[in-house]
């Protein structure tokens, strides 16, 4: 079977308690099964790697060229400042999809910077829990049109 990579960045593991007010109430386990879900009915696995540290998250970016197909990340706070995680992505072929719970565009201004952005085939921000299935369906048509 195919697989997605899913990528969790920093203290997203600490989802569902880390202010639900701005991320919900769903954990990041709820989010994964929730993509996997979505990704099973287009007849995809997805492999989920989460990392609090930037080069364990490179290392999956690099594996996922052997055993991916497309890349979903969300790289919590990376997204804003790391340019070694944004050119371990731009080597990846497949589909990439960035992707946010919030809407950083709207909130502090050290947010409005994604390193991430040039290199993704798109984003999906600020739609909540319902971000992670919609970046499977994003995937899922951008393999298609492949
Ligand atoms: C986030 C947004 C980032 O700015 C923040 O650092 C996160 C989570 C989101 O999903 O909204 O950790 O990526």
């Amino acid at each position: 079977m195919q697989d997605i990579l899913l990528l969790s960045g920093p203290n997203l593991d600490l989802l569902g308690t880390r202010s639900p007010e701005i991320y919900g109430a769903a954990t990041l386990e709820e989010h994964v099964a929730a993509a996997r879900a979505r990704a099973a009915l287009a007849g995809l696995g997805l492999r989920h790697v989460h990392s609090n540290f930037e080069g364990d998250l490179i290392e999956a970016v690099h594996g996922a060229r052997v055993d991916a197909v497309a890349i979903i990340i969300n790289a919590g706070a990376l997204t804003h400042s790391s340019w070694a995680l944004a050119d371990a992505l731009a080597v990846f072929t497949g589909p990439k999809i960035e992707l946010h719970l919030s809407n950083p565009a709207a909130r502090e201004p050290f947010r409005h910077l994604s390193t991430l952005a040039g290199v993704v085939d798109g984003s999906l921000a600020g739609l909540g829990a319902l971000g992670y299935p919609l970046a499977v369906d994003a995937v899922v048509a951008l393999l298609a049109q492949r």
